[in-house]
């Protein structure tokens, strides 16, 4: 006996990069039993490569059109799409978005909605486009089990480092560049300096973890301080330099997270992750380490998991949200220590009295750099390490969870002062 299959009617929001995607691959896949109704525009005056007939400018011809049974909503202003999300569940519609930012920002009411309406409310193209990753984690790693994640989740910035490092490319040109291929946010900024691959990790950390996290609570920079000091650093080291989201479970259950460059060896999966590729490394307890590879970014990569949920919606499958209602949700602490790098202008601004130890120093007239150990909880408090003219990276053996700090003599300072 074969399994009923909805008929999905979908009423689409936003016909850019990513609606256009699954216009074209939806046309492509009859087998989906999936058709757009109406498509809701805020240009009508762009030439489109679809029947006029198919768009309107109005949302409510969509909103309260009872035929249409799913909403995918994938425009790039996060309010205007947490409105258009929240109208959608409130009428009983399954709703699509791929908008990561409105996600991270509404998660507490997104998921008491869901509960109220009980209606499914998908997003895996929110985090690492192509990547099925919030299924995973949701689905497959049981709490107890998921000991830590660790990935390239923006391709934008994943991009542009390797034209800067590799290719030589000024960082301005190659933000150009990710721009053109339509990887980069409306408002670049938000891929620049960590904000998108936050609100990725939040929404990540509530599928892992069962947290629930303000993203403005989790400690994150991204890549807009980097120098070409560091590069010289890492090659001569042999590592890479990249932008990392990370959530690791500390032994006391407790949850580590944050966004931040990292200096990666080629004995990480993530070293060889480049241009708008993610890549996301899952261990567990019993599996090891896993490690999940593919676009991050693009029309198509951003499609194909949106064209995953409608087809997991003809199914009734809705997030279960296991870890959160289980009531084995973690909590996240920012109470451990880091080993980090920092690379600043001038050795008067070495920054000595941050480090609970210091483990090497070099300075020249233009930059210096200090390796060392830093407490977690006063990165959270200060930021004097995201100014302009100073860069922090986290290196390979990142977590210094046993270090003796009381033990420091005042060597290590001495030689800075
Ligand atoms: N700007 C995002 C990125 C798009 O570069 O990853 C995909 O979420």
């Amino acid at each position: 006996m074969s399994i009923q299959q909805k008929q999905l009617t979908i009423g689409l929001f936003g016909f850019s990069v990513v609606g256009t995607g699954l216009y074209k691959v939806l046309q492509q896949s009859p087998s989906l039993n999936a058709n757009i109704k109406k498509v809701c525009i805020k240009h009508p005056e762009k030439k489109r490569e679809a029947p006029e007939s198919l768009f309107t400018i109005d949302p409510e011809l969509l909103l309260q059109d009872n035929d249409i049974n799913v909403v995918v909503e994938l425009i790039d202003d996060a309010d205007a799409a947490y409105h258009i999300v929240t109208r959608a569940l409130s009428s009983g519609k399954a709703v699509v978005s791929a908008n990561k930012k409105m996600i991270a920002e509404h998660l507490p009411e997104l998921l008491a909605l869901q509960k109220k309406y009980d209606v499914p409310f998908l997003y895996e193209s929110a985090c690492c486009a192509s990547i099925p990753v919030i299924r995973n984690l949701e689905e497959y790693y049981d709490n107890d089990l998921l000991q830590s994640f660790s990935g390239i989740v923006n391709g934008s910035t994943n991009y542009i480092l390797t034209r800067v490092f590799q290719d030589k490319l000024d960082f301005d040109e190659a933000l150009v560049l990710a721009q053109a291929e339509g990887f980069a946010e409306s408002n670049p900024a938000l891929d620049v300096e960590g904000i998108d691959a936050l609100n990725k990790l939040s929404i990540l950390l509530t599928h892992a973890y069962g947290i629930v996290a303000n993203p403005n609570e989790i400690v994150h920079c991204g890549i807009q301080n980097l120098q070409t000091h560091d590069a010289i650093f890492a090659k001569e080291k042999g590592y890479e330099i990249k932008l990392v989201a990370q959530a690791k479970k500390l032994e006391d259950g407790n949850v580590a997270a944050f966004v931040l460059p990292q200096f990666v060896d080629n004995t990480n999966q993530l070293y060889n992750v480049r241009n708008e590729y993610n890549g996301v490394i899952i261990e567990s307890g019993l599996a090891d380490k896993q490690f999940f590879y593919g676009k991050g970014a693009g029309s198509f990569p951003t499609a194909s998991a949106v064209l995953s949920d409608l087809s997991a919606l003809r199914y009734d499958y809705k997030y279960e949200y296991k870890k959160l209602n289980n009531k084995i949700a973690g909590e996240l602490t920012n109470d451990f220590f880091l080993r980090v790098y920092v690379s600043f202008e001038g050795l008067f601004q070495v920054p000595h009295e941050k480090f609970e130890r210091i483990e090497e120093w070099s300075s020249s007239e233009k930059r210096c750099h200090v390796i060392g150990i830093i407490q977690f909880s006063k990165l959270k408090n200060s930021d004097w390490w995201k100014k302009k003219g100073t860069s922090l990276i986290v290196l390979p053996d990142a977590f210094a969870e046993h270090i003796a700090i009381k033990e420091e003599t005042e060597e290590s300072y001495l030689v800075l002062v």
